[in-house]
């Protein structure tokens, strides 16, 4: 018992010596080795080692560790800071320092590189944002001007009731606004009268495609059937009409009376064709193809103007907005003319697709795969080759 009590005593009395001061540690643990034959010494060093550890961390978040080892680095630091102010302070008088030359030029090559770095990131940034704006972009057509500069207005005769109805709608929504407008194929217009025209009718126009490919996507989810590839084209043909619309408002901005027309139109419009797509998909792709006949008519008519001395004649040396070059791919210093003749065989490109889709049956495979840029010259007949289930 007697042994027992003098080794506890011992063992306690090296562990309250070690936490008290860390440099007595070897001491004491010494003599704990000598009481205690050794198992204290591991406790006591243990105990020592945690100790120490604890006051560095400490040390390092404060700053104020009271430990030897934190306090020799302090004083080590301190010296060392002292040695090198005394080496600036000599060279100071024979000019700039080497000290400080090196601490200057390795500042200005650091902010230099930062600065590259950053151009560069910033480059990199700007490059693939604006790859990422041009993926938000269906696909979008890259036309020869030379050659779409030779599309002229072509009809479609009607054949059957349908056509009447759909040839005979667009006549009358085409008079109906030439009367309200005061527009006549003989007058000319100023460049803010073409743009006003353009900007109304391209937003109605943006429509059927829209809603035609929103029926086509309900009908394949509702009838558990496929759709046999028309919805891309019809999405392409709204987002391509929405860009034309974008493109002009680079030009000209409307005001609000515009606006509340644009707000008017749009309800009406949206859901006639709604229901009517509803009861005759194939009367209401007659009626856009028989639309952008028309769209065809005005655009050629525009460019008549521009080709003439009125006041459109303009448009012949404007430069074409930024957003027009890089979405028809057309060189930098194309002007609005050419994107005039663009958007005129778009306009064709439509009426050949809703007048082919017209005549094919719903559930008849979509000839226009994505990527067809194909514009036959007679655009109101279907692509060559190609029989529509309803002409066979
Ligand atoms: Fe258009
Ligand atoms: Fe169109």
């Amino acid at each position: 018992m007697a042994r027992r009590a003098t080794k506890g005593d011992a063992r306690a009395d090296a562990r309250w010596a070690s936490l008290d001061v860390a440099t007595t540690t070897t001491t004491t643990r010494g003599s704990t080795r000598a009481a205690t034959r050794g198992d204290a010494t591991a406790s006591t060093r243990g105990d020592a080692v945690r100790r120490y550890r604890a006051m560095c961390v400490d040390g390092a978040r404060g700053g104020a560790c009271a430990c030897a080892r934190c306090a020799d680095a302090r004083g080590r630091r301190a010296r060392e800071g002292s040695r090198a102010g005394a080496s600036t302070r000599r060279d100071a008088g024979r000019g700039r320092t080497f000290a400080s030359s090196t601490s200057e030029a390795s500042a200005r090559a650091s902010e230099q590189a930062q600065d590259e770095a950053s151009e560069a990131a910033s480059g990199k940034l700007a490059a693939a944002m604006a790859r990422s704006a041009d993926s938000y972009m269906l696909f979008h057509p890259q036309y020869d001007l030379r050659q779409v500069e030779n599309v002229k207005p072509a009809h479609r005769q009607p054949r059957h009731v349908r056509d009447y109805v759909a040839y005979g709608l667009v006549q009358f929504s085409r008079w109906s606004f030439d009367k309200v407008t005061g527009y006549t194929p003989k007058k000319s217009l100023t460049t803010d009268g073409w743009l006003m025209r353009f900007i109304f009718l391209e937003t109605v126009a943006g429509v059927p495609g829209m809603v035609g490919a929103m029926l086509r996507h309900m009908m394949s989810l509702r009838t558990l059937k496929r759709d046999h590839g028309w919805i891309h084209t019809l999405l392409e043909e709204a987002e391509n009409e929405r860009m034309h619309l974008l493109t002009f408002l680079k030009l000209r901005e409307p005001g609000l009376m515009f606006r509340l027309a644009v707000l008017g139109a749009q309800g009406v419009f949206f859901n006639a064709f709604f229901l009517s797509y509803l009861i005759s998909p194939r009367t209401c792709h007659r009626f856009v193809g028989y639309l952008e006949e028309e769209a065809v008519r005005t655009y050629t008519h525009a460019l008549h103007d521009i080709d003439g001395d009125g006041p459109a004649s303009e448009w012949a040396t404007t430069p074409a907005p930024k957003l027009a070059i890089k979405y028809w791919r057309m060189p930098d210093d194309a002007t609005v003319r050419d994107l005039i003749i663009a958007v005129r065989a778009d306009e064709a490109s439509h009426s050949h697709v809703n007048h082919t889709l017209s005549s094919m049956g719903i559930r008849q495979a979509n000839p226009f795969h994505v990527g067809h840029t194909e514009l036959p010259e007679n655009f109101v007949e279907p692509p060559a080759g190609f029989v529509p289930e309803h002409c066979r």
